[in-house]
């Protein structure tokens, strides 16, 4: 006996689930970028780490934020560019104090490897300038490197440095958090900044990229600062439009929680504070509605996912990589396909080591976290059209109200086929769930799972990252588009409905 209905409402579109929303972020903190991406941060450095490329090709990534974070509020572009051995050594302000392992930034891997990746992976780039310690200035220089394909000082010194034609950069971020590491600025103060910023920027738009610069906002998650932050843009806009394409919020949670020493009220806890992004996204697409248009201005979460007590800035913010984190992220996914109308772009914080990173390395070793199978299991969704779903799920109380023990999320692609993702959020117990799918017979179905006989704080390693693949799900159907299925605890299933 089902005690969780999803029903799949096949005829109530929301909108286009743009493949941004699986998009990713890499900053130089910890190992991410060396012993992460790159081999290491010496003037000899290897180059990529070919095993973690590897895996990072098969994930299909639609785009990926760089060079930070925090980082990217005091990086100075050029210090990147141009032959290797004459490139400046620099501390890391924000990732380097009391770490070991790479307290300086040696600047061995800038624009040019960055964007080579980008190229290697089939991945649009989103670059974030320094509005923090930076100028408009060295801003508009960056774009003008990458971008232009005329007899500038800028482009010839890229062509030098092995690149003939423009990049085409299209995503700009105009700071990052600067309310905070980005210069600890009040609403209004990064307004003006923002326009004058874009103002330099935006004026190339056109001669550099044929479709347009995309411009990107940074946002909070105090959505008093967004609404002050927004009002005063429109305000303070005299003869341009607003030149905003994109604005964005972080989330993390977990943060006063150990992932190895909690215990199942703690995971309950945890899920929830991953389900907040739900109001944030709306209260921030709510701020931009009423000041400017979600039509005009998408919602980007560029930094999200688990930060817990062991991610310690010591270690680069390494923290081990479990089921639990991975549950978190596939609810977060359906989150954001139910938020297709009003959501442009996502990038889990952080692509390798950092946080809740994908990838993972140790020694000689690269391999797929948990996380990374969810990324695989929710492909099918990017580019569908999200559908609405109605979902009638057991809860359990948490400190500010309800935990939903049974999520999902579906879409349609352009044949009529369905698909269906839907977690069991309750780590101590099965739930029968029962899928209505709207509109269709469904007797053509697939269904895979994960984390099945896993526990929550289950750790991935080297040796047994292999476990964490998807395996075939068991589903009655009864021909009339229905399908039932028993989800263990802890898990993630993905079906496939013709
Ligand atoms: O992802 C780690 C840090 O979290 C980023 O540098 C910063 O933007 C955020 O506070």
């Amino acid at each position: 006996m089902a005690n969780a209905h999803v029903t799949v409402h096949t005829e109530a579109g929301i909108d286009r689930i743009e493949p941004e929303l699986h998009g990713h972020f890499a900053e130089h903190l910890g190992r991410c970028i060396y012993d992460g991406i790159y081999t290491d941060d010496s003037v000899e450095a290897e180059g990529f780490r070919e095993d973690v490329v590897d895996l990072l090709e098969d994930l299909e990534m639609p785009v990926l934020r760089w060079p930070g974070g925090c980082f990217a509020d005091d990086y100075q572009w050029e210090d990147g560019v141009g032959p290797v051995e004459e490139r400046p050594r620099r501390r890391n302000l924000f990732w380097g104090q009391g770490r070991e392992m790479v307290p300086e930034e040696s600047n061995r891997f800038g624009t040019d490897e960055f964007l080579g990746l980008c190229e290697r992976l089939g991945t649009d780039p989103y670059l974030a300038v320094n509005v923090g310690s930076g100028d408009p200035q060295e801003a508009t220089d960056w774009v003008e490197y990458c971008n232009y394909d005329g007899d500038t000082e800028l482009a010839d010194r890229r062509r030098e440095n092995g690149h003939e034609d423009p990049y085409g950069v299209r995503y700009w971020g105009i700071g990052n958090e600067n309310w905070g590491c980005g210069g600890n600025m009040g609403p209004e103060q990064y307004a003006g900044e923002y326009r004058q910023f874009a103002t330099y920027i935006g004026s190339m738009d056109g001669q550099l990229l044929d479709d347009g610069l995309e411009l990107i906002g940074c946002g909070f998650s105090n959505h008093e600062w967004n609404r002050r932050f927004m009002e005063d843009m429109v305000d303070g806009i005299w003869l341009s439009d607003l030149q905003m394409d994109h604005l964005t919020l972080h989330h993390y949670y977990g943060r006063t929680m150990s992932i190895l020493d909690g215990d199942d009220d703690d995971y309950d806890q945890f899920l929830a504070g991953a389900l907040a992004l739900d109001d944030h996204v709306e209260r921030i697409a709510g701020t931009i509605e009423a000041t400017a248009s979600t039509e005009n201005v998408g919602v980007i979460v560029d930094e999200w996912g688990a930060w817990h007590t062991e991610a310690d800035p010591a270690t680069g913010l390494e923290q081990p990589g479990t089921v639990l984190d991975a549950l978190s992220a596939a609810a977060v996914l359906d989150i954001f396909n139910d938020h297709a109308d009003v959501m442009t772009m996502s990038n889990i914080a952080q692509t390798v080591n950092v946080l809740q990173c994908l990838v993972e390395t140790q020694g000689d070793d690269a391999f797929a976290r948990p996380t990374y199978r969810v990324y695989d299991l929710y492909a099918p969704h990017k580019g569908n059209e999200a559908v609405t779903t109605s979902i009638d799920t057991p809860t359990r109380e948490v400190d500010d109200g309800e935990l939903p023990l049974v999520g999902a999320s579906a879409s349609v692609d352009d044949d009529g086929e369905v698909y269906v993702t839907a977690t069991n959020l309750d780590t101590r117990a099965a739930h029968t769930v029962e899928f209505t799918v709207e509109d269709t017979t469904a007797d053509d179905v697939e269904a895979s799972v994960l984390f099945e006989g896993q526990d929550a704080d289950l750790v991935v390693d080297a040796d047994n990252a292999e476990e964490f693949t998807a395996d075939d799900l068991d589903v009655s159907v009864d021909g009339d588009g229905t399908v039932t299925a028993e989800l263990e605890p802890g898990t993630v299933a993905g079906i496939a409905v013709e």
